[in-house]
């Protein structure tokens, strides 16, 4: 990332019962390149949330294109800690979460993710998907 500000930072609020969708992350991520194009001075993005962690996507394989992007187009991840907001988060909507958190077969765990500027702007301008699938909305 070349320095620690300005990044932007991103949240993702409680869905209301909606799943994640790749499409969705997809179009969110390529709306946030086209700020970071018109503002030369953002180093990229950073974040930091339980679905960053592998064991989420061994659990629920729809998941896994969330680290497939970083890992695919040029992001880095790595573990922070488990916190009680993020078992909170991890929780909140899988009974298969809370049954392996139930019988320790699993902790949620807060992982940071960065996507420097270089490389985000260059998977939105190569204008394919996360992993395989056009998105929709692409040029
Ligand atoms: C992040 C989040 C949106 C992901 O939701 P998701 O795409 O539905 O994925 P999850 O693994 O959480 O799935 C939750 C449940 O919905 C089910 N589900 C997901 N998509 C489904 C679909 N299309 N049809 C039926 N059920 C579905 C899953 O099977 C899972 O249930 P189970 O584990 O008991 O089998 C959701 O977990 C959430 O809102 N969390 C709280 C907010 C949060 O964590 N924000 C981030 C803070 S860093």
């Amino acid at each position: 990332m070349k320095g620690f500000a300005p990044v932007f930072e991103v949240q993702l609020p409680k869905q209301m019962g909606r799943p994640l969708s790749e499409e969705a992350v997809c179009q969110s991520y390529r709306l946030l390149a086209a700020v970071l194009k018109r503002n030369p001075e953002v180093k990229g993005l950073y974040a930091s949330s339980w679905y960053h962690d592998p064991a989420v996507a061994v659990i629920n394989p729809r998941l896994r294109f969330l680290n497939e992007l970083f890992l695919q187009n040029g992001g880095l991840i790595h573990r922070l800690d488990t916190t009680p907001h993020c078992i909170e988060d991890a929780l909140l909507k899988s009974t298969t979460r809370q049954r392996l958190y139930a019988e320790g077969k699993y902790l949620p765990t807060s992982y940071a993710r960065y996507w420097a500027r270089n490389a985000m702007l260059a998977w939105a301008e190569a204008g394919a998907g996360f992993t395989t699938q056009p998105c929709v909305g692409a040029p």
